[in-house]
């Protein structure tokens, strides 16, 4: 019996270059980035982000973002977005002709302070006036931080972020990402609060982006889809994490989710195969052994031979 699910689109967008890379302990040069953007470029994937142009200060790690962008080949299909935090990021982003720009803050007031260094009207007014210098030219995305929960304020009420995706929307910003920075959403929250800005509003393109740092990862990707979303935040490897959010940990990672998702008849566009193939790569790429468990363990499909003995068990049963 086909599931009703069957063959619906998802749109799963890759941030292990970004989010990820932000986060390590070493800095990844800048060949090893482009090679690895121009592998997962080639996978099926709907967006990419790049790189941030953030202080080089703050983030280290993507002080190349300038040569990242300009080095990577552009495929066709994908959509290659960069995270910037003030209008100084975006004239860079500019400059280097992204496809979009994702501009952030937090909706709790002490994790804005503690990653961008500004209240939360502060970035209400880098955004606007952002949106007024980009006049159009490419396209902006909004993401909202700790919007299910904040490590150093604790809860988030769910009309604190109706409210900024309202903000968004009278600034002319139609996309906006919901992000748990920290993985502490639930999933019974994660539908309450997608839904809802579903059924409010519905035109809004809206992304999910979660965190596993709790193992509620995929578990929250679920809730997402059941409350109607279907673009997808996640990492090769399940790297990622803020550096100024104490706790954080990596995202959701991109070939458990895409598995998962194909597994149950979603059309993720996706070749798992070659995902899982990049992934594997990482650890030497990073140093360091990586949370993926797909491709550690092989997809669902996999087959072992049998082994000898239990052959000649099942000859000797015939
Ligand atoms: N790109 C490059 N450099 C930038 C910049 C940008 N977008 N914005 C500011 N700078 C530089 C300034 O020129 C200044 O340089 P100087 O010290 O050599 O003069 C320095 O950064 C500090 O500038 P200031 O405007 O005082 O910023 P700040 O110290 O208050 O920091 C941010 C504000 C937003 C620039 C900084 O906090 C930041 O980049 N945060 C990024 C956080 C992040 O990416 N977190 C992970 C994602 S969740
Ligand atoms: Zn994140």
């Amino acid at each position: 019996m086909n599931s009703p699910i069957t063959g619906k689109k998802l749109y799963i967008q890759e941030v292990s270059v970004r989010d990820g890379f932000q986060i390590e302990p070493r800095f990844i040069p800048t060949e090893q980035k482009v090679e690895l953007i121009n592998a997962l470029s080639r996978t099926g994937l709907a967006k990419i982000e790049v790189t941030s142009f953030t202080s080089p200060k703050a983030i280290p790690n993507l002080a190349d973002a300038e040569a990242v962008m300009q080095q990577i080949d552009r495929i066709d299909g994908v959509l290659y977005a960069v995270l910037v935090p003030n209008v100084r990021g975006c004239e860079r982003a500019l400059a280097c002709g992204v496809d979009e720009i994702n501009l952030f803050m937090s909706a709790s007031a002490t994790h804005n302070l503690a990653n961008l260094r500004m209240t939360q009207e502060q970035s209400l007014s880098q955004f606007e006036q952002v949106v007024r210098h980009i006049d159009g030219r490419v396209a902006i995305n909004a993401s909202l931080s700790t919007a299910f929960g904040c490590p150093f304020d604790g809860a988030v009420p769910d009309r604190v972020v109706f409210d900024l995706v309202q903000r968004y929307l009278d600034m002319g910003i139609n996309a906006v990402s919901l992000c748990d920075t920290t993985g502490v959403a639930n999933p019974a929250q994660v539908e309450r609060v997608c839904a809802q800005v579903r059924e409010r509003w519905p035109e809004l393109v809206l992304t999910a982006h979660f965190h596993d740092t709790r193992a509620m990862g995929l578990a929250n990707v679920l809730a997402a889809l059941r409350a109607g979303i279907d673009r997808f935040d996640a990492s090769l490897g399940g790297l990622g994490g803020c550096p100024f959010a104490p706790g954080a940990s990596g995202n959701v990672c991109t070939e458990d989710m895409v598995h998962m998702l194909q597994a149950m008849g979603y059309d993720t566009g996706v070749n798992l195969d070659q995902l899982i193939e990049i992934s594997r790569l990482l650890p030497e790429i990073v140093g360091h052994d990586v949370p993926s468990q797909v491709a550690k363990a092989g997809p669902y499909t996999r087959r072992y031979p049998v082994p000898e003995s239990v052959r000649a068990l099942s000859g000797a049963n015939q």
